[in-house]
């Protein structure tokens, strides 16, 4: 263990960056997004790509087209890395691909992920496709530190992406939605090829009795030089959370970042679990995390959620702090939402007529999710309350014991078979799709599903928009705006 604990050192690359674009699922920090910020002249700012259902995204690029060979060429590139897993990445890249891309309106084919460990194809093109990310990253930001962000609750393909990732030389991994107190560990044996376990959480069995199980050496060979190991940073809401995983070696990160509740995506409940009276969670100052309590844990932070105005020298130290930011950049040109989207939101944002609520149910996950209240798409109560129900793609489906089997489940799928899996019938109300609406968001979806919007506060947008006199913006703007030169 100590000589695992030796690996862990911030490296001076990361405590150079003062400013963070957040990991933002499904692909709105994509690739063009994290880079360009990357380039930016002054080296102090960079991003996280967002990890969150690349298995599908890179499935259904290649059925788009995969325009410019972008796909094509990542996956040449690890096949020269891996050449154990060449044929397997050239029949995954058959089985996907099509020349011209799918006629509009076919439906795009994805992966069978019926129990907690995914089959080995899964497995592969996960690897392949977090892999492909950070590398197509890394070549549009040569040298510059890149970050990669997972959800802890998407147990199934963490361990393959955090791999690929690796392999592909990822400077940070940051992982919030769960408790990430493995990670660290897990990061020191997959830098050594070593087998990892991670615990999937089974409703009503003690945690630990299910492990996904993956031994790097079963898929890329006995021969692959190890990867380096990425900083790990943990997502916290509270300093507790902060000294928790700080005070015990083995769960200790690098660092933190530490976000109030107004960041967009997914959120900590609320203390009190205040509520309107349309559900949805009402925060208040008790549930600010103490900076100086998590300054006083010694550890390296980023400040995220309603960070997103210019830095001003003479501010405070607390308002001087390194910063993630998010919703600024969710909405940039370079963002990976569609455009047509994201043209509409600007315009709501534009005309104050957007509202994002923090809704207790939508997401599958169990944790407060802000909804952007975006017209047409799942967030809107009108549009939500004729959507078809279905759950196909199941990265946040929950697991319980069922007659000798482990058996999946989503509240935002089918409410009858919910129930009859054991599912409680509240949480089946007003629980959206996540899986399907980020990837309609990023322009990926299946024909006829809506997209769903999550952000966070928008004013600093706004208050570009309003400097600029336009409401679109690149992301260099977003920068120029956050630095105070515009
Ligand atoms: C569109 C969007 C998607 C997000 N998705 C994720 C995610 O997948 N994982 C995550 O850890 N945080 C996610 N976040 C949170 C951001 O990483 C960041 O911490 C947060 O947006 C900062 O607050 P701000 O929105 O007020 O700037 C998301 C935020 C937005 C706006």
């Amino acid at each position: 263990m100590s000589g695992a604990m030796a690996l862990r050192t911030m490296p001076q690359s990361l405590l150079d960056l003062d400013i963070l674009v957040g990991g933002m699922g499904v692909d709105i920090s994509n690739v063009d997004l994290v880079s360009t910020v990357a380039r930016h002249v002054s080296g102090r700012l960079s991003g996280s790509l967002s990890a969150t259902g690349l298995t599908d995204v890179y499935a259904r690029l290649l059925q788009l087209g995969d325009a410019g060979d972008v796909v094509g060429r990542a996956f040449d590139a690890f096949r020269a890395k891996v050449p154990a897993l060449a044929d397997d990445v050239e029949l995954l890249y058959r089985r996907y691909y099509v020349e011209g891309g799918t006629a509009l309106g076919e439906r795009l084919k994805g992966f069978s992920l019926a129990g907690p460990t995914p089959p080995r194809d899964v497995q592969i093109f996960t690897m392949l496709a977090t892999f492909s990310h950070v590398w197509r990253a890394k070549l549009a930001a040569p040298d510059r530190p890149v970050g990669i962000n997972f959800l802890r609750k998407i147990e199934r393909v963490l361990l393959y992406g955090l791999y690929g990732a690796m392999l592909a030389g990822v400077d940070w991994v940051v992982m919030g939605a769960g408790d990430p107190g493995e990670i660290p560990a897990i990061l020191d044996d997959l830098a050594r090829n070593r087998a990892v376990e991670l615990p999937v959480q089974v409703a009503t069995v003690p945690r630990g009795e299910h492990c996904i199980r993956f031994d790097p050496k079963d898929l890329v060979g006995p021969n692959l030089p190890p990867p380096p190991r990425p900083a790990f940073l943990a997502i916290v809401s509270s300093h507790l959370q902060a000294e928790a995983l700080a005070g015990n070696p083995v769960t200790r990160p690098e660092g933190f970042v530490v976000e109030s509740p107004v960041a967009g995506g997914h959120n900590a409940p609320p203390r009190n679990r205040l509520k309107d009276n349309q559900g949805n969670y009402v925060y208040g100052p008790e549930d600010e995390a103490d900076l100086d309590a998590v300054a006083a844990v010694g550890l390296p932070f980023w400040v995220a959620g309603g960070r997103g105005h210019p830095l001003d020298p003479k501010a405070s130290p607390g308002d001087r702090l390194p910063r993630q930011v998010g919703t600024l950049f969710a909405l940039c040109n370079e963002s990976g939402m569609e455009p047509n989207l994201r043209k509409r939101v600007l315009r709501l944002v534009w005309q104050r007529q957007l509202e994002v609520v923090a809704s207790a149910n939508a997401s599958p996950s169990g944790f407060p999710f802000r909804v952007a209240r975006v017209p047409g798409t799942m967030g809107d109560p009108a549009t939500y309350a004729g959507r078809p129900r279905a759950c196909d793609l199941g990265y946040l489906r929950g697991w319980r014991p069922r007659d000798g089997r482990i058996v999946g489940l989503c509240p935002a799928g089918d409410p009858g078979s919910f129930r009859s899996l054991g599912g409680a019938a509240w949480r089946t109300e007003g629980s959206m799709c996540l899986c399907n609406g980020l990837l309609a968001t990023c322009g990926v979806g299946q024909c006829g599903e809506l997209a769903l919007v999550t952000l966070g506060d928008t004013t600093p947008v706004r208050d570009l928009q309003l400097r600029i006199r336009r409401l679109e913006y690149a992301a260099d703007e977003a920068v120029a705006y956050l630095l105070g030169e515009l």
